[in-house]
């Protein structure tokens, strides 16, 4: 038995089996690298899932954590503290928005949304406390979010779910239109659906959303916490499309694998919140907030978006150019470095074989390959990856 495997064997008797996982224990990972407990090293484009925007090891990043971490680590929101502020600043000044609520995770930060919107129709007098979400859609797994998720599969076994959540299907303007009552007080998506299958809002549809959104005085949620923090190219994925919502749910690479979210909000609707309408014991402590100040100075300062850019052009061309060689590739999709491609054959076997080949990849659903690198990816990395990935495709057709 080796490293990996005694590791494998340990875990399995203590930690609840909630996940699938392969028979992989990592060690160490330095840029876009990671390595197992033996040694075997792997090029990532799952970076955590979206998590680690800067790679593995990054220094700023690592001398931050040591610093903040002997400094000030946590005090209560009770208090005031420095990084708290300045990231939140750096949030404000660079979006929409006006006001951030920090919390933990994703699914908090739409736990945050779902109950702003509902407090926002109080606010306002409105009857109704329904929300539209969308089909396909994920939005984590607490109560709220899972309800929220347009996904059958993650609502087995937990009715009844929370009260007061539709979904219509996404990118389909009418049944959007025809959802919509005066009891509807919010719409909530993901402006690209991640885990549903990598699927991009259309611009024209999110333009006629917001326009409806106004219309009827219905406030317009963007789940960003896949796609937003540079993903896309830009530093939030509403600014992709040039709509601007209400308010929008940020985490996962926001501090560079330090657990954090931020729920952010116009001063229209933050104002719905009150002192004691909500709370987080950790949300926004002093360390993970001063790694966040971190990855947001990377990604204004430091090249990141140009880079993310230029790598996702490159991704895509070479995504495509492996669409026309391989019949087994039905669609490519993606913006910046959130692509997929999906394939007519269930897509596990051919990630099975890129991870023996040394290639981390993650699945979107039953047949799309998922592509989320760490933002600092390079060309010679993209390369490689499609390098691989050609080669296991090639295999996925022989059989
Ligand atoms: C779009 C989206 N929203 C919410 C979540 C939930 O985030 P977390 O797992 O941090 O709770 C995820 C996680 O994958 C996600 O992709």
């Amino acid at each position: 038995m080796n490293e990996t495997q005694k590791l494998a064997e340990r875990g399995s008797k203590v930690i609840m089996n909630t996940y699938s996982r392969f028979p992989i224990a990592f060690d160490h990972g330095e840029g876009m690298y990671v390595w197992d407990m033996d040694g075997k090293k792997y090029l990532d484009f799952v970076a955590g899932i979206a998590v680690n925007s800067l790679g593995y090891s990054n220094r700023k990043l690592g001398k931050m954590i040591a610093d903040q971490s002997m400094r000030l680590m946590h005090v209560s929101n009770l208090y005031y503290t420095e990084p708290q502020i300045t990231l939140a600043e750096m949030l404000c000044q660079n979006s929409c928005f006006d006001k951030v609520f920090f919390c933990n995770s994703g699914a908090e930060t739409i736990e945050a949304a779902l109950k702003i919107a509902r407090k926002y129709a109080v606010m306002k007098g409105k009857p109704g406390r329904d929300i539209i979400a969308m089909e396909k859609s994920f939005h984590g797994r607490t109560y709220g979010a899972v309800t929220a998720t347009g996904q059958d599969k993650y609502h087995k076994g937990l009715d009844p779910m929370l009260p007061g959540i539709k979904h219509v299907p996404f990118n389909d303007f009418e049944a959007l239109k025809n959802a919509v009552d005066e009891n509807t007080c919010a719409i909530l998506m993901e402006p690209v659906q991640g885990e549903g299958g990598i699927r991009p809002a259309e611009s024209q549809y999110l333009k006629a959303v917001r326009a409806l959104c106004d219309e009827k005085d219905i406030v317009l949620l963007f789940d960003e916490v896949q796609c937003g923090v540079g993903r896309t190219g830009y530093l939030f994925a509403y600014q992709a499309y040039g709509v601007e919502p209400d308010g929008a749910c940020f985490a996962k690479g926001l501090a560079g694998g330090v657990p954090i979210g931020a729920f952010m909000a116009k001063d229209s609707l933050a104002e719905a919140f009150k002192p004691g309408d909500h709370a987080s014991t950790f949300g926004g402590n002093p360390f993970a907030t001063a790694c966040g100040t971190v990855v947001m100075d990377e990604l204004l300062n430091g090249g990141i978006l140009e880079n993310v850019k230029k790598q996702g052009s490159l991704l895509t061309q070479k995504l495509m150019e492996l669409k026309k060689k391989h019949k087994i590739i039905a669609d490519v999709r993606g913006i910046g470095l959130i692509q997929g491609i999906e394939l007519t054959i269930p897509a596990g076997d051919v990630i099975a074989d890129c991870i023996q080949n040394g290639l981390l990849l993650v699945g979107a659903g039953a047949n799309v390959i998922r592509f989320v690198p760490a933002l600092i990816v390079s060309e010679k990395e993209i390369n490689e990856a499609v390098e691989i990935l050609d080669r296991c495709l090639c295999e996925a057709e022989k059989k």
